[in-house]
Protein backbone atom coordinates (compact mmCIF):
# COMPACT_ATOMS: atom_id res chain seq x y z
CA UNK A 1 0.00 0.00 0.00
CA UNK A 2 1.51 3.49 -1.11
CA UNK A 3 1.03 6.03 2.02
CA UNK A 4 1.60 9.22 2.41
CA UNK A 5 2.60 9.06 5.98
CA UNK A 6 0.83 12.49 6.66
CA UNK A 7 -2.32 11.48 5.41
CA UNK A 8 -2.99 9.65 9.01
CA UNK A 9 -3.49 12.91 10.46
CA UNK A 10 -6.19 13.68 8.10
CA UNK A 11 -8.61 11.81 6.75
CA UNK A 12 -11.70 13.27 5.19
CA UNK A 13 -14.79 12.31 5.45
CA UNK A 14 -16.17 11.37 1.65
CA UNK A 15 -19.70 11.21 1.09
CA UNK A 16 -20.11 10.67 -2.27
CA UNK A 17 -20.66 7.16 -2.31
CA UNK A 18 -23.17 6.96 -0.29
CA UNK A 19 -25.84 8.46 -3.00
CA UNK A 20 -25.81 4.72 -3.84
CA UNK A 21 -28.20 3.76 -0.99
CA UNK A 22 -31.24 6.07 -2.26
CA UNK A 23 -31.53 3.10 -4.28
CA UNK A 24 -32.70 0.41 -2.30
CA UNK A 25 -35.53 0.48 0.77
CA UNK A 26 -34.89 1.54 3.87
CA UNK A 27 -31.59 2.98 2.64
CA UNK A 28 -30.27 -0.35 2.05
CA UNK A 29 -30.71 -1.04 5.77
CA UNK A 30 -26.84 -0.06 6.51
CA UNK A 31 -25.86 -0.32 10.17
CA UNK A 32 -23.99 2.82 10.33
CA UNK A 33 -24.64 6.79 9.88
CA UNK A 34 -23.82 8.93 6.94
CA UNK A 35 -20.80 9.69 9.40
CA UNK A 36 -19.71 6.80 9.53
CA UNK A 37 -19.84 5.57 6.56
CA UNK A 38 -18.42 8.63 5.42
CA UNK A 39 -15.57 8.42 7.05
CA UNK A 40 -14.90 4.77 6.09
CA UNK A 41 -15.02 6.00 2.52
CA UNK A 42 -12.27 8.67 3.77
CA UNK A 43 -9.96 5.98 4.47
CA UNK A 44 -10.55 4.10 1.65
CA UNK A 45 -9.95 7.00 -0.33
CA UNK A 46 -6.93 8.23 1.60
CA UNK A 47 -5.38 4.53 1.64
CA UNK A 48 -6.21 2.90 -1.50
CA UNK A 49 -6.31 -0.85 -0.17
CA UNK A 50 -5.27 -3.80 -2.98
CA UNK A 51 -7.41 -6.31 -0.31
CA UNK A 52 -10.22 -5.63 1.53
CA UNK A 53 -11.99 -7.92 4.63
CA UNK A 54 -15.17 -6.39 5.82
CA UNK A 55 -16.04 -8.80 8.67
CA UNK A 56 -19.54 -8.64 9.68
CA UNK A 57 -22.20 -7.72 6.72
CA UNK A 58 -25.93 -7.78 7.72
CA UNK A 59 -27.82 -6.90 5.02
CA UNK A 60 -24.94 -5.12 2.73
CA UNK A 61 -25.58 -1.88 2.99
CA UNK A 62 -22.56 -1.28 3.62
CA UNK A 63 -20.61 -3.08 0.80
CA UNK A 64 -22.74 -1.43 -1.45
CA UNK A 65 -21.53 2.01 -0.43
CA UNK A 66 -17.67 0.57 0.43
CA UNK A 67 -17.87 -0.83 -3.86
CA UNK A 68 -19.66 2.46 -4.93
CA UNK A 69 -16.35 4.30 -3.67
CA UNK A 70 -13.56 1.67 -4.79
CA UNK A 71 -15.58 2.27 -8.04
CA UNK A 72 -15.42 6.27 -7.75
CA UNK A 73 -11.95 6.45 -6.75
CA UNK A 74 -10.88 3.53 -9.61
CA UNK A 75 -9.09 1.39 -6.99
CA UNK A 76 -8.19 -1.50 -8.16
CA UNK A 77 -8.53 -4.43 -5.04
CA UNK A 78 -9.99 -7.44 -4.13
CA UNK A 79 -13.14 -7.49 -1.40
CA UNK A 80 -14.17 -10.31 0.93
CA UNK A 81 -17.16 -9.85 2.85
CA UNK A 82 -17.39 -11.97 5.54
CA UNK A 83 -20.56 -13.35 7.59
CA UNK A 84 -21.49 -16.46 9.94
CA UNK A 85 -25.02 -15.86 8.51
CA UNK A 86 -25.98 -16.86 5.36
CA UNK A 87 -29.27 -15.63 5.45
CA UNK A 88 -29.79 -12.26 6.57
CA UNK A 89 -30.20 -11.28 10.54
CA UNK A 90 -32.82 -8.83 9.55
CA UNK A 91 -34.60 -10.60 7.58
CA UNK A 92 -33.90 -14.62 7.46
CA UNK A 93 -36.27 -14.95 4.21
CA UNK A 94 -33.09 -12.90 2.30
CA UNK A 95 -29.84 -13.95 2.11
CA UNK A 96 -26.61 -11.60 3.86
CA UNK A 97 -25.86 -9.54 1.87
CA UNK A 98 -28.66 -9.25 -0.52
CA UNK A 99 -28.36 -5.34 -1.19
CA UNK A 100 -24.72 -5.34 -2.46
CA UNK A 101 -26.12 -8.70 -4.76
CA UNK A 102 -28.81 -6.31 -5.93
CA UNK A 103 -26.23 -3.59 -7.04
CA UNK A 104 -23.79 -5.81 -8.33
CA UNK A 105 -26.54 -6.86 -10.43
CA UNK A 106 -26.91 -3.48 -11.89
CA UNK A 107 -22.93 -2.15 -11.99
CA UNK A 108 -20.29 -3.28 -13.13
CA UNK A 109 -17.00 -2.61 -11.11
CA UNK A 110 -14.64 -4.16 -13.64
CA UNK A 111 -11.36 -2.78 -10.78
CA UNK A 112 -13.07 -4.72 -8.01
CA UNK A 113 -13.25 -8.25 -7.42
CA UNK A 114 -15.69 -9.18 -4.70
CA UNK A 115 -16.62 -12.69 -2.89
CA UNK A 116 -19.31 -12.93 -0.15
CA UNK A 117 -17.57 -15.77 2.41
CA UNK A 118 -20.76 -16.68 4.53
CA UNK A 119 -21.54 -19.42 7.21
CA UNK A 120 -17.94 -19.42 8.98
CA UNK A 121 -16.14 -17.27 11.47
CA UNK A 122 -13.26 -15.54 9.68
CA UNK A 123 -11.19 -17.73 11.29
CA UNK A 124 -12.23 -20.14 8.89
CA UNK A 125 -12.82 -17.80 6.41
CA UNK A 126 -9.40 -16.90 5.93
CA UNK A 127 -8.35 -20.06 4.62
CA UNK A 128 -10.10 -19.14 1.49
CA UNK A 129 -9.17 -15.14 1.53
CA UNK A 130 -5.19 -15.87 2.47
CA UNK A 131 -2.72 -13.10 3.84
CA UNK A 132 -1.54 -9.82 2.99
CA UNK A 133 -4.63 -8.18 4.01
CA UNK A 134 -4.59 -4.59 4.02
CA UNK A 135 -7.93 -3.05 5.12
CA UNK A 136 -10.29 -4.27 7.59
CA UNK A 137 -13.53 -3.30 8.51
CA UNK A 138 -15.08 -4.86 11.91
CA UNK A 139 -18.43 -4.92 12.65
CA UNK A 140 -19.46 -8.07 14.24
CA UNK A 141 -21.20 -8.54 17.84
CA UNK A 142 -20.08 -5.32 19.75
CA UNK A 143 -19.41 -6.98 22.96
CA UNK A 144 -16.69 -9.41 23.62
CA UNK A 145 -15.40 -11.79 22.74
CA UNK A 146 -16.69 -10.38 19.23
CA UNK A 147 -14.28 -8.43 17.63
CA UNK A 148 -11.82 -9.23 19.45
CA UNK A 149 -11.42 -12.85 18.81
CA UNK A 150 -12.21 -11.73 15.14
CA UNK A 151 -8.82 -9.46 15.27
CA UNK A 152 -6.92 -12.05 17.04
CA UNK A 153 -7.78 -14.60 14.48
CA UNK A 154 -6.80 -11.55 11.53
CA UNK A 155 -3.70 -10.78 12.85
CA UNK A 156 -1.11 -12.83 11.25
CA UNK A 157 -2.76 -12.74 7.93
CA UNK A 158 -2.63 -8.47 7.98
CA UNK A 159 -0.15 -6.62 6.11
CA UNK A 160 2.32 -4.94 8.54
CA UNK A 161 1.00 -1.63 7.71
CA UNK A 162 -2.76 -2.83 7.44
CA UNK A 163 -5.56 -0.34 8.19
CA UNK A 164 -8.61 -1.45 10.28
CA UNK A 165 -11.65 0.13 10.88
CA UNK A 166 -13.96 -0.32 14.36
CA UNK A 167 -17.34 0.15 14.12
CA UNK A 168 -19.01 0.52 17.12
CA UNK A 169 -16.18 2.29 19.22
CA UNK A 170 -19.00 4.47 21.41
CA UNK A 171 -21.50 2.07 21.70
CA UNK A 172 -20.92 0.74 25.23
CA UNK A 173 -21.07 4.52 26.13
CA UNK A 174 -24.05 5.60 23.54
CA UNK A 175 -26.28 2.89 23.74
CA UNK A 176 -27.41 3.15 20.03
CA UNK A 177 -30.64 1.45 19.72
CA UNK A 178 -30.75 0.33 23.73
CA UNK A 179 -33.00 2.32 25.85
CA UNK A 180 -31.06 1.27 28.93
CA UNK A 181 -27.72 1.46 27.21
CA UNK A 182 -25.59 -0.96 26.14
CA UNK A 183 -22.65 -1.79 29.08
CA UNK A 184 -20.66 -4.60 27.46
CA UNK A 185 -20.79 -3.61 23.93
CA UNK A 186 -17.11 -2.27 24.11
CA UNK A 187 -15.75 -5.39 21.96
CA UNK A 188 -14.57 -3.14 19.52
CA UNK A 189 -13.40 -0.05 21.93
CA UNK A 190 -11.01 -3.02 23.43
CA UNK A 191 -9.59 -3.99 20.18
CA UNK A 192 -8.62 -0.32 19.25
CA UNK A 193 -7.31 0.58 22.65
CA UNK A 194 -5.10 -2.63 23.03
CA UNK A 195 -3.65 -2.82 19.45
CA UNK A 196 -0.28 -1.02 18.67
CA UNK A 197 -0.37 1.67 15.82
CA UNK A 198 -1.77 4.91 14.70
CA UNK A 199 -5.26 5.34 15.74
CA UNK A 200 -7.56 7.65 13.98
CA UNK A 201 -11.00 9.16 14.59
CA UNK A 202 -13.00 12.23 13.89
CA UNK A 203 -15.48 13.51 16.54
CA UNK A 204 -18.76 13.10 15.26
CA UNK A 205 -20.76 16.64 16.20
CA UNK A 206 -24.01 14.83 15.39
CA UNK A 207 -23.83 12.92 19.14
CA UNK A 208 -23.44 13.31 22.77
CA UNK A 209 -19.79 14.98 23.14
CA UNK A 210 -18.91 14.65 20.07
CA UNK A 211 -18.20 10.99 20.57
CA UNK A 212 -17.74 9.12 17.43
CA UNK A 213 -18.88 5.87 16.52
CA UNK A 214 -16.21 4.53 13.97
CA UNK A 215 -12.25 4.87 14.61
CA UNK A 216 -9.73 3.75 12.59
CA UNK A 217 -5.96 2.13 13.41
CA UNK A 218 -3.09 1.90 11.11
CA UNK A 219 -0.95 -1.32 12.68
CA UNK A 220 2.73 -0.94 12.96
CA UNK A 221 3.67 -4.46 13.20
CA UNK A 222 7.22 -3.70 12.79
CA UNK A 223 8.16 -2.00 15.27
CA UNK A 224 5.00 -2.47 17.82
CA UNK A 225 3.69 -5.68 18.82
CA UNK A 226 0.32 -6.26 20.12
CA UNK A 227 0.19 -9.66 21.11
CA UNK A 228 0.15 -9.65 24.86
CA UNK A 229 -2.46 -6.90 25.12
CA UNK A 230 -4.70 -8.99 22.47
CA UNK A 231 -5.08 -11.74 24.73
CA UNK A 232 -4.66 -10.41 27.71
CA UNK A 233 -7.75 -8.45 26.34
CA UNK A 234 -9.91 -11.54 26.48
CA UNK A 235 -9.88 -11.74 30.23
CA UNK A 236 -12.29 -8.62 30.21
CA UNK A 237 -15.98 -9.93 30.65
CA UNK A 238 -17.36 -11.38 28.11
CA UNK A 239 -21.15 -11.20 27.74
CA UNK A 240 -21.69 -14.62 24.91
CA UNK A 241 -19.85 -17.56 24.47
CA UNK A 242 -19.49 -18.32 21.05
CA UNK A 243 -21.23 -21.53 20.42
CA UNK A 244 -19.25 -24.63 19.82
CA UNK A 245 -18.63 -24.48 16.50
CA UNK A 246 -17.24 -21.18 16.46
CA UNK A 247 -15.04 -21.77 19.23
CA UNK A 248 -13.53 -24.49 17.72
CA UNK A 249 -12.61 -22.38 14.30
CA UNK A 250 -11.09 -19.78 17.00
CA UNK A 251 -9.26 -22.49 18.32
CA UNK A 252 -7.71 -24.05 15.14
CA UNK A 253 -6.59 -20.49 13.96
CA UNK A 254 -4.70 -19.88 17.49
CA UNK A 255 -3.29 -23.16 17.44
CA UNK A 256 -2.04 -22.67 14.15
CA UNK A 257 -0.78 -18.95 14.23
CA UNK A 258 0.31 -18.48 17.91
CA UNK A 259 2.79 -19.92 20.18
CA UNK A 260 1.19 -22.72 23.22
CA UNK A 261 1.05 -19.99 26.09
CA UNK A 262 -1.64 -17.76 24.16
CA UNK A 263 -2.98 -20.55 22.82
CA UNK A 264 -3.65 -21.96 26.85
CA UNK A 265 -4.45 -17.90 27.43
CA UNK A 266 -7.65 -18.27 24.95
CA UNK A 267 -8.27 -21.52 26.88
CA UNK A 268 -8.29 -20.15 29.99
CA UNK A 269 -10.19 -16.79 29.17
CA UNK A 270 -13.01 -19.46 27.37
CA UNK A 271 -12.93 -21.08 31.34
CA UNK A 272 -13.20 -17.94 33.56
CA UNK A 273 -15.49 -16.29 31.65
CA UNK A 274 -18.22 -19.04 31.36
CA UNK A 275 -17.59 -19.18 35.19
CA UNK A 276 -18.19 -15.43 35.82
CA UNK A 277 -21.03 -15.00 32.96
CA UNK A 278 -23.09 -18.18 34.51
CA UNK A 279 -22.37 -16.27 38.20
CA UNK A 280 -24.30 -13.32 36.86
CA UNK A 281 -26.63 -14.95 35.51
CA UNK A 282 -25.93 -14.19 32.22
CA UNK A 283 -25.40 -17.90 30.76
CA UNK A 284 -28.08 -20.73 30.77
CA UNK A 285 -27.57 -24.02 30.21
CA UNK A 286 -30.53 -25.84 28.96
CA UNK A 287 -32.06 -28.54 31.85
CA UNK A 288 -31.58 -31.23 29.70
CA UNK A 289 -28.42 -30.61 28.73
CA UNK A 290 -27.68 -30.51 32.59
CA UNK A 291 -29.69 -33.14 33.41
CA UNK A 292 -28.04 -35.90 31.02
CA UNK A 293 -24.65 -35.26 31.95
CA UNK A 294 -25.49 -35.56 35.48
CA UNK A 295 -27.33 -39.02 34.92
CA UNK A 296 -23.89 -39.94 32.65
CA UNK A 297 -21.79 -38.54 35.52
CA UNK A 298 -23.56 -40.94 38.13
CA UNK A 299 -23.31 -43.79 35.80
CA UNK A 300 -19.52 -43.42 34.95
CA UNK A 301 -18.56 -42.82 39.15
CA UNK A 302 -17.39 -45.89 41.11
CA UNK A 303 -17.55 -43.18 43.85
CA UNK A 304 -19.67 -40.84 44.40
CA UNK A 305 -19.03 -37.36 46.90
CA UNK A 306 -21.70 -34.72 48.15
CA UNK A 307 -20.08 -31.30 48.92
CA UNK A 308 -21.94 -30.10 51.83
CA UNK A 309 -24.11 -31.22 54.10
CA UNK A 310 -26.66 -29.72 54.84
CA UNK A 311 -29.78 -28.82 53.24
CA UNK A 312 -28.71 -28.81 49.97
CA UNK A 313 -26.66 -31.95 50.30
CA UNK A 314 -28.93 -33.60 51.84
CA UNK A 315 -31.22 -33.00 49.15
CA UNK A 316 -28.84 -33.98 46.29
CA UNK A 317 -28.46 -37.26 48.08
CA UNK A 318 -32.24 -37.64 48.17
CA UNK A 319 -32.19 -37.39 44.48
CA UNK A 320 -29.31 -39.74 44.24
CA UNK A 321 -30.95 -42.51 46.43
CA UNK A 322 -34.21 -42.25 44.74
CA UNK A 323 -33.49 -41.93 41.13
CA UNK A 324 -29.82 -43.81 41.00
CA UNK A 325 -27.45 -45.85 43.06
CA UNK A 326 -27.41 -45.01 46.32
CA UNK A 327 -24.41 -47.74 47.04
CA UNK A 328 -21.86 -45.44 45.52
CA UNK A 329 -22.14 -42.67 48.38
CA UNK A 330 -19.37 -42.30 50.63
CA UNK A 331 -20.42 -39.57 52.01
CA UNK A 332 -20.72 -35.43 52.19
CA UNK A 333 -17.33 -33.84 52.29
CA UNK A 334 -16.92 -30.12 54.12
CA UNK A 335 -14.70 -27.83 54.44
CA UNK A 336 -14.51 -28.54 58.90
CA UNK A 337 -15.50 -30.97 60.50
CA UNK A 338 -16.45 -29.42 63.95
CA UNK A 339 -19.19 -27.66 61.57
CA UNK A 340 -20.92 -31.30 61.13
CA UNK A 341 -20.48 -33.66 63.24
CA UNK A 342 -22.71 -36.72 61.37
CA UNK A 343 -21.61 -40.32 60.78
CA UNK A 344 -21.50 -39.62 56.75
CA UNK A 345 -19.55 -36.42 56.74
CA UNK A 346 -15.86 -36.60 55.59
CA UNK A 347 -13.25 -33.43 55.55
CA UNK A 348 -11.77 -31.87 52.59
CA UNK A 349 -8.56 -32.45 54.15
CA UNK A 350 -8.58 -36.23 54.34
CA UNK A 351 -9.49 -36.71 50.59
CA UNK A 352 -7.12 -38.16 48.51
CA UNK A 353 -7.54 -40.49 46.07
CA UNK A 354 -10.41 -39.39 44.14
CA UNK A 355 -9.98 -41.72 40.83
CA UNK A 356 -13.36 -42.64 39.63
CA UNK A 357 -15.02 -40.26 41.90
CA UNK A 358 -17.37 -37.68 40.84
CA UNK A 359 -17.61 -34.71 44.11
CA UNK A 360 -21.49 -33.49 43.10
CA UNK A 361 -21.43 -29.67 44.58
CA UNK A 362 -24.51 -29.66 47.46
CA UNK A 363 -24.27 -26.18 48.79
CA UNK A 364 -25.26 -22.98 48.03
CA UNK A 365 -23.46 -20.88 45.43
CA UNK A 366 -22.07 -18.15 47.83
CA UNK A 367 -20.09 -20.98 49.05
CA UNK A 368 -19.09 -22.08 45.35
CA UNK A 369 -15.80 -19.64 44.84
CA UNK A 370 -14.47 -20.65 48.16
CA UNK A 371 -15.33 -24.73 47.63
CA UNK A 372 -13.84 -24.59 44.21
CA UNK A 373 -10.20 -22.81 44.68
CA UNK A 374 -10.28 -25.61 47.73
CA UNK A 375 -10.63 -28.47 45.18
CA UNK A 376 -8.28 -26.31 42.68
CA UNK A 377 -5.51 -26.12 45.46
CA UNK A 378 -5.87 -29.75 45.96
CA UNK A 379 -5.76 -30.65 42.19
CA UNK A 380 -9.17 -31.99 42.41
CA UNK A 381 -11.38 -29.57 40.78
CA UNK A 382 -11.50 -31.85 37.29
CA UNK A 383 -13.76 -34.39 39.52
CA UNK A 384 -16.32 -31.71 40.40
CA UNK A 385 -19.82 -31.63 38.99
CA UNK A 386 -20.71 -29.44 37.69
CA UNK A 387 -17.67 -28.43 36.72
CA UNK A 388 -16.87 -24.84 37.93
CA UNK A 389 -20.44 -24.54 39.30
CA UNK A 390 -21.60 -24.30 35.98
CA UNK A 391 -24.84 -25.51 35.07
CA UNK A 392 -25.53 -25.54 39.10
CA UNK A 393 -28.86 -23.86 39.10
CA UNK A 394 -30.31 -25.98 36.87
CA UNK A 395 -29.03 -29.02 38.75
CA UNK A 396 -30.96 -27.97 41.36
CA UNK A 397 -34.05 -27.46 39.35
CA UNK A 398 -33.92 -30.77 38.34
CA UNK A 399 -33.52 -32.38 41.59
CA UNK A 400 -35.98 -30.11 42.78
CA UNK A 401 -38.29 -31.02 40.50
CA UNK A 402 -37.83 -34.59 40.74
CA UNK A 403 -37.68 -34.72 44.50
CA UNK A 404 -41.30 -32.78 45.10
CA UNK A 405 -42.44 -35.64 42.64
CA UNK A 406 -40.72 -38.62 43.64
CA UNK A 407 -39.87 -38.77 39.71
CA UNK A 408 -42.76 -38.45 38.79
CA UNK A 409 -42.93 -35.70 35.84
CA UNK A 410 -46.54 -33.97 36.62
CA UNK A 411 -45.69 -31.29 34.05
CA UNK A 412 -49.17 -29.24 34.37
CA UNK A 413 -49.11 -28.76 38.15
CA UNK A 414 -47.81 -25.43 39.83
CA UNK A 415 -44.58 -26.50 41.66
CA UNK A 416 -44.25 -23.43 43.45
CA UNK A 417 -47.73 -22.47 44.57
CA UNK A 418 -50.64 -23.66 46.68
CA UNK A 419 -51.40 -26.85 44.92
CA UNK A 420 -47.92 -27.96 45.43
CA UNK A 421 -47.95 -27.42 49.47
CA UNK A 422 -51.09 -29.22 50.03
CA UNK A 423 -49.51 -32.20 47.93
CA UNK A 424 -46.58 -32.43 49.82
CA UNK A 425 -48.81 -32.62 52.80
CA UNK A 426 -51.02 -35.58 51.98
CA UNK A 427 -48.09 -37.59 50.17
CA UNK A 428 -46.02 -37.08 53.91
C1 LIG B 1 -24.17 -5.09 13.05
S1 LIG B 1 -24.29 -6.27 11.81
C2 LIG B 1 -23.24 -5.67 10.55
C3 LIG B 1 -23.77 -4.46 9.90
C4 LIG B 1 -23.04 -4.07 8.64
N1 LIG B 1 -21.63 -3.92 8.84
C5 LIG B 1 -23.63 -2.74 8.19
O1 LIG B 1 -22.97 -1.72 8.41
O2 LIG B 1 -24.73 -2.76 7.63
C6 LIG B 1 -23.38 -7.59 12.48
C7 LIG B 1 -23.22 -8.78 11.55
O3 LIG B 1 -22.12 -9.55 12.03
C8 LIG B 1 -22.40 -10.92 11.88
N2 LIG B 1 -21.52 -11.60 12.83
C9 LIG B 1 -21.64 -11.73 14.16
N3 LIG B 1 -20.57 -12.35 14.66
C10 LIG B 1 -19.75 -12.61 13.64
C11 LIG B 1 -18.47 -13.21 13.53
N4 LIG B 1 -17.79 -13.62 14.58
N5 LIG B 1 -17.92 -13.33 12.30
C12 LIG B 1 -18.58 -12.88 11.21
N6 LIG B 1 -19.78 -12.29 11.26
C13 LIG B 1 -20.35 -12.15 12.45
C14 LIG B 1 -23.90 -11.02 12.12
O4 LIG B 1 -24.43 -12.16 11.49
C15 LIG B 1 -24.41 -9.72 11.52
O5 LIG B 1 -24.80 -9.91 10.18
Amino acid sequence: MEVNTEVIKKIDLYKEPLKILARFENKGYTGMSDFELAFLCGAIKAFRPKKIVEVGVAAGGTTAVILNCLKSIGCICEIYSVDVCEQCYLDISKKTGFIAEEMLKEELIDTVKHEFVLGNTIAAALDRIGGDIDFVILDTMHSLPGELLDFISLYHSLDKKAVVIFHDIGQSQLGIGNINGAPFEYASLVTLATTMGEEFILPDHSRIAGLSNIGGMRLNKEILCSIDNLFLGLFINWNYIPDIRHLEEYRQRIKKEYDEQYYQMFEQAIECNMFSLYRRQGLEIPLKTVKDEFENVLKKAEKIYIYGAGKIGREVEKYIRNCFDGKKIRGHIISDKKMNTCDDVIELSEIENMDCSVIILGLHEKYHLEVLNSLYQKGLSKYVFPYNGIGFRELMKVIEYENRFYGKFELYENVYGYEQSIREGYRY
